[in-house]
């Protein structure tokens, strides 16, 4: 950690403190503290997550300039924009600030979110890459869920922060998240340094089932050692929305009826396929088939294999036959 580093960490805790007043202790606020309320964000939370809400008007820029922060300091601190002249002017304006943590703890970056729908702004804004912060690397909120993925819980992959925090919030504490980011090498590896166990739980809409295939292949593409397993969340929920409309027991039902990702693969192909018509139907089992080949243990195999027979009537000899040649990885 340079003295840069140390020195933009300082700026973004002052933020992170600013923010946070602004959403629990002004009338500025309140309108944010109402729309956190009303999606269940209890005062605990907002303690436990700092927070915080940007207002209308601008506020960090004045307030650093107050306390004659370095001009360079603040442009490298990602939270501010700048224009054609170099005037600096805050990034984040009339927005829930979600503060976000590298793996020791310190807030790095934001995510803000609106309040109020605006179909000609993005819903999130996170803040840009900095020496700080990159959102290839960073997992939000393994500081805290660090210590339970360790004492045995597997880690619970979600997509959005807001589900990590709901989760957490409901008492399920070994929730992290990519910043909206496909998964990468090095998340895999951080994630595997500290569990075997991950569950995948992205959110239960077309996005999200599709975002599960990506994790998964992503997952695939390196030499992992985790047992990874995936939930479908009913009804297009996210993971958010089912703790909040069916609490925190029904998700753990959930988690523990995780599938494999060739079960949950299966799934998907199945849920597309046409299998009223004998076409869709062979299409589906010729899918399955070159699934099931990339199994790595025999017997695996052969149980998956059962089941395709067993579902479709035909002898499990005939379907063997088929197995596309095994092209092992190498690891
Ligand atoms: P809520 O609507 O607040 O409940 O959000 P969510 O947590 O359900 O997020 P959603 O499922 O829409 O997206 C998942 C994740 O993708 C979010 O946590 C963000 O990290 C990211 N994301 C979503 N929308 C945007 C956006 O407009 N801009 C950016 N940069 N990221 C986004
Ligand atoms: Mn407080
Ligand atoms: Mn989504
Ligand atoms: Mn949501
Ligand atoms: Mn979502």
């Amino acid at each position: 950690e340079t003295s840069e580093q140390k020195q933009l960490v300082d700026l973004h805790e002052q933020a992170v403190k600013l923010y946070h007043h602004i959403l629990v202790n002004t009338k500025m606020g309140r309108p944010a503290l109402d729309y956190l309320r009303k999606r269940g964000v209890n005062d605990d939370t907002i303690e436990t997550y700092q927070l915080g809400y940007a207002p209308q008007t601008r506020l960090l820029k004045p307030f650093f300039d107050q306390r004659q922060i370095d001009y360079q300091l603040l442009r490298k601190s990602g939270l501010f924009s700048e224009d054609q002249e170099g005037h600096l002017r805050d990034r984040f304006i009339d927005r829930v600030m979600y503060p976000i943590r590298n793996a020791s703890g310190q807030p790095v970056a934001f995510s803000g979110r609106l309040v109020t729908k605006n179909v000609d702004l993005p819903k999130y804004l996170n803040s840009p890459e900095t020496e700080l912060f990159n959102k290839r690397k960073i997992l939000f909120n393994l500081d805290l869920a660090r210590p339970n993925i360790r004492s045995k819980q597997p880690a619970l992959l979600f997509e959005g922060f807001m589900d990590v925090i709901s989760a957490y919030q409901s008492g399920i504490k070994n929730g992290i998240a990519s910043m909206g980011t496909s998964l990468t090498e090095q998340q895999i590896y951080d994630i595997q340094r500290i569990t075997r166990e991950v569950i995948i739980c992205y959110d239960g809409d077309a996005p999200g089932q599709k975002a599960i295939r990506r994790a998964i292949d992503a997952f695939n593409q390196t030499n992992h050692q985790l047992n990874l397993k995936v939930v479908s969340i009913p009804d297009g929920m996210d993971p958010d929305e089912f703790i909040r409309h069916r609490g925190a027991d029904q998700f753990k039902a959930l988690l523990e009826h995780a599938q494999s990702p060739i079960e949950f693969e299966l799934t998907f192909l199945k849920n597309q396929a046409n299998l009223k018509s004998e076409a869709g139907q062979a299409a589906y089992i010729s899918d399955a088939l070159k699934l099931i080949s990339s199994v790595p243990s025999e017997i695996s195999r052969n149980l998956y294999l059962n089941h395709l027979a067993e579902e479709f009537e035909i002898d499990k000899q005939v379907l063997k036959k088929q197995l596309v040649p095994l092209v092992r990885k190498v690891v």
